[in-house]
């Protein structure tokens, strides 16, 4: 198992390489960057990283292989590509703010990545997130099947830590579910909230679990808020856990930004779904009843990923 990361001489890919080594399932993981500037000098932070991180591996015990480099030509064959590549928000801003910037990132990357290995898998994680899961689909031309984008399962996590701090339970044993575009409009479903099976409203009354909802939806700003920057921990182990579910055929479930084949009644957009992950990629996209309040706010989520899509097209034709 060969796996790429584009971006990891930044925060989320890096992270995403360390935790798929430390997991040791795949035999090689390709770190590539840009290289940068540094006062006068030129830097190499994939490579940096990549060295670093192997240096950690007689200390933490892995065998796979983490090579950093800043061309194309190492990444060939790989099975799965996740790339993160592309300008994080600052505070004040939004994800779609990034559109212009990223979009073209995006497609330059996606372009030299499938040149190198036609047959890989994609997991997009650089935002406005779905938007880019879309870029990256033109660009690649692969089948639906093999691009995804990660964002259902830092929300999910996001969500049940929530509730484990507000319960105090471990968070192990919170389940969850999440619709939707990853922004302010994506939808928890508390009606799918479990602590080991027991419905979440068990323990938390329901205007306290509409301010946990409320909170989760605003997760990726209040990490911006405090750091500056956005999140990468929670990040890279969410992206990690795809490639992990995706190469060892686990059939994991696990909500994804996907684009439906009329399920949800959506065939144009990449949005977060339920999905069962596997050899090859998504296996299934599972259809959950939603009733007429959820159906709602996700027709309103993907009415708002359609509007940004509007905003790109409009970009590309000026
Ligand atoms: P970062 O700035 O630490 O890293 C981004 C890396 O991309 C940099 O090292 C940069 O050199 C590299 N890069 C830029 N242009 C490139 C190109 N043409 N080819 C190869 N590499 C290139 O940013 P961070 O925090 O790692 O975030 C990366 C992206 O992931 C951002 O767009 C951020 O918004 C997004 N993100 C998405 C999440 C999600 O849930 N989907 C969660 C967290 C971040
Ligand atoms: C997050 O949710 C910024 O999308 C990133 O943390």
């Amino acid at each position: 198992m060969k796996v790429t990361v584009v971006g990891a001489g930044g925060n989320v890919g890096s992270n995403v390489a360390l935790n798929i080594a430390q997991k040791d399932f795949a035999r090689e993981v390709v770190m590539v960057d840009i290289e940068q500037k540094s006062g006068d000098r030129t830097i190499y932070p994939s490579k940096g990283r990549a060295l670093d991180q192997w240096e950690s591996a007689p200390i933490t015990g892995f065998d796979t292989k983490l090579t950093g480099t800043v061309e194309y030509g190492p990444t060939e064959g790989s099975d799965i590509c996740v790339v993160t590549a592309g300008v994080p928000r600052k505070p004040g801003m939004s994800r779609d703010d990034l559109l212009e910037t990223n979009s073209k990132i995006v497609d330059q990357v996606i372009t030299n990545l499938v040149k190198h290995s036609p047959d890989t898998i994609f997991i997009m994680v650089s935002n406005p997130l779905d938007v880019m899961a879309q870029v990256a689909h033109e660009a690649s031309g692969v089948d639906r099947s093999k691009i995804m984008g990660m964002a259902g399962i830092l929300d999910t996590a996001r969500f049940r830590a929530f509730i484990a701090s507000e319960i105090n339970v471990s968070p192990k044993d919170i389940q969850a579910l999440l619709l939707g575009g990853h922004g302010d409009t994506m939808v928890p479903l508390p009606r799918y909230t479990t602590v080991s099976g027991i419905p979440v409203t068990h323990f938390i009354n329901e205007d306290r679990l509409e301010e946990i909802v409320e909170r989760t939806k605003k997760g990726g700003g209040e990490i911006v808020n405090l750091m500056g920057t956005s999140a990468w921990y929670a990040p890279g182990a969410a992206a990690a856990q795809m490639v992990e579910a995706i190469a060892l055929d686990q059939d994991r479930v696990f909500p994804c930004a996907v684009k439906p084949n009329g399920e949800y009644g959506i065939d144009d957009i990449f949005i977060g779904l339920p999905v069962k992950l596997g050899e090859g990629g998504i296996k299934e996209i599972i259809e959950v009843d939603l009733n007429d309040d959820e159906r709602y706010l996700l027709d309103e989520s993907a009415d708002h990923v359609r509007s940004v899509i509007d905003e790109f097209k409009k970009l590309m034709n000026e």
